[in-house]
């Protein structure tokens, strides 16, 4: 660590990172209306891939679902539109982008070590070192049912096979001598057992990079002890700021510096040309993300039971969630769920609301309502004030709701220093200014083409 940071007071120049989420089977995205275009066909992937790339971002991140979400033996209309597999498409976008890091969420519960490091090392070679690999751990019986073992992880065993999963990808990964050649691995743990040899050559950045969407205690210390950068999603610029300083602290334990991890928070923007046009739009996404439906529905997921004689513009129901038949097979706890409940019911009383609007209140993302110049001023405070290293957009619109973010968001964040101007190096590590692995050369590459514009291949 000689020569690096650990975590302290930032300097004022600090400039932050940006990444953008293929907005997926949630309420965050508006189905419906002229602009909702498909969110499984390639051309969607491809505008908002193109887009990131044009506003310089750092990466673009595909979510997992291994499992249509069902409810009551429907397949909830969320996923009614599948969920296509991350790695795959983004080797196809691997080949119309030229800089963009290109991240897969995948699942360190249901798959092997030897697979993904296999597919991860060949989307990092075609992609000329843009690889990266958000790791998740779901531990659902649902999912499980769809894997050949069947069943679900303890939600204590997921952190655990999934630190076990990461090193094992890193050996495999290592076992290429940086003249090419293979050498025979072998890993023997709690989880794996296995020895061999890879087939892929030393990926080009060493390793990829790993990203972790921590929350609890123990996914924040797997994220320090193991990711390169970490996505959070808070309520408060408080909230972020106790994150931020948390998970920071505890990178000294495993000699790592302040540096080494960047905190990238989640954000949804909505902007107008003047503070009160930005609340109406927000206002109508909202509404557009909730129908009456969806209020009822989220509200019968909480519940366990059917409620759909209920009138989402009237009051909550007074009893408590019913509890699951089948507890502790990794749903959410019953106790939790009462507790969850009590807090709707207690916020639409206090406030007068009725389903529909308490679940708008309670689930609607709009984190940066306003100008664009006051969401630049807000990104660029938090930033400085060290709530987070950068942002990862999640637009509310497939394929569009990037757009004009990158067009009149990004150039105030150039004006004011807070953002790159150009593309200074070709991988992701560069990008994000992260350590290569032993053996790399460091942050930035040597190549000296910088790219100001995204590419046309
Ligand atoms: C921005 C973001 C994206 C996420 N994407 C996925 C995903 O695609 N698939 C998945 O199974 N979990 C996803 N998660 C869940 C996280 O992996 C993690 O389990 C969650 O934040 C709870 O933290 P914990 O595991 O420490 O309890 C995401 C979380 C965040 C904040």
């Amino acid at each position: 660590m000689s020569g690096r940071k650990p975590y302290g007071p930032r300097q004022p120049g600090k400039r932050c990172h940006l990444a953008a989420y293929f907005p997926g089977a949630d309420t965050t995205t508006v189905w419906t209306g002229p602009d909702a275009k498909s969110p499984i066909e390639f051309s969607s992937f491809e505008h908002l891939a193109r887009t990131a790339e044009r506003g310089l971002f750092d990466f673009f991140l595909l979510a997992e679902g291994l499992r249509s979400r069902e409810h009551q033996g429907r397949i909830d209309d969320l996923d009614g539109a599948g969920r296509p597999e991350p790695l795959t498409v983004l080797n196809a976008l691997a080949a119309v982008t030229g800089r963009l890091g290109l991240a897969a969420t995948a699942d360190a519960t249901f798959n092997e070590p030897f697979e993904l490091a296999r597919r991860l090392a060949t989307l990092d070679h075609l992609s000329d070192g843009r690889a990266a690999w958000h790791v998740v751990t779901s531990s659902d019986d649902l999912t499980g049912g769809n894997f050949r073992r069947g069943g679900y992880l303890d939600r204590a065993d997921r952190y655990p096979r999934a630190a076990e999963f990461v090193a094992t990808a890193r050996k495999l990964w290592d076992s290429w001598t940086p003249d090419e050649a293979p050498r025979p691995f072998a890993h023997q743990g709690r989880y794996f057992d296995i020895a061999g040899e890879f087939t892929v050559p030393r990926p080009p950045q060493g390793h990829p990079v790993v990203i972790q969407a921590a929350g609890s205690g123990e996914g924040r210390e797997f994220a320090a002890a193991t990711a390169d950068v970490v996505l959070a999603r808070h309520g408060t610029p408080e909230a972020g700021r106790a994150f931020y300083a948390d998970v920071k602290r505890r990178l000294a334990k495993y000699g790592r510096a302040a540096d080494d991890l960047k905190i990238l928070s989640g954000v949804t923007v909505v902007l107008g040309d003047t503070a009160a046009e930005a609340q109406e739009r927000a206002a109508t996404i909202r509404r557009q993300q909730v129908s009456p439906q969806r209020a009822v529905l989220t509200l019968e997921r909480l519940w366990g039971v059917d409620l759909s004689a209920y009138d989402p513009d009237g009051p909550l129901p007074e009893f408590d969630p019913v509890a699951d038949p089948r507890p502790a097979r990794g749903r959410v706890r019953h106790g939790e769920a009462v507790a969850t409940a009590g807090k709707l019911r207690a916020l639409s009383k206090e406030k007068g609301l009725s389903i529909r609007q308490t679940v708008i209140e309670t689930s609607a993302r709009q984190s940066l309502v306003g100008t664009p110049e006051a969401v630049a001023a807000e990104l660029a405070r938090s930033v400085r004030e060290d709530a987070a290293d950068g942002f990862v957009l999640v637009p509310q619109l497939t394929p569009g709701g990037l757009d004009e973010f990158v067009d009149r968001v990004v150039p105030l964040l150039q004006e004011r220093g807070v953002f790159r101007t150009e593309y200074e190096g070709h991988t992701l590590r560069s990008h994000l200014g992260l350590p290569g692995p032993v053996g790399t050369g460091g942050p930035h590459d040597d190549r000296t083409d910088h790219m100001t514009t995204g590419p046309t291949p």
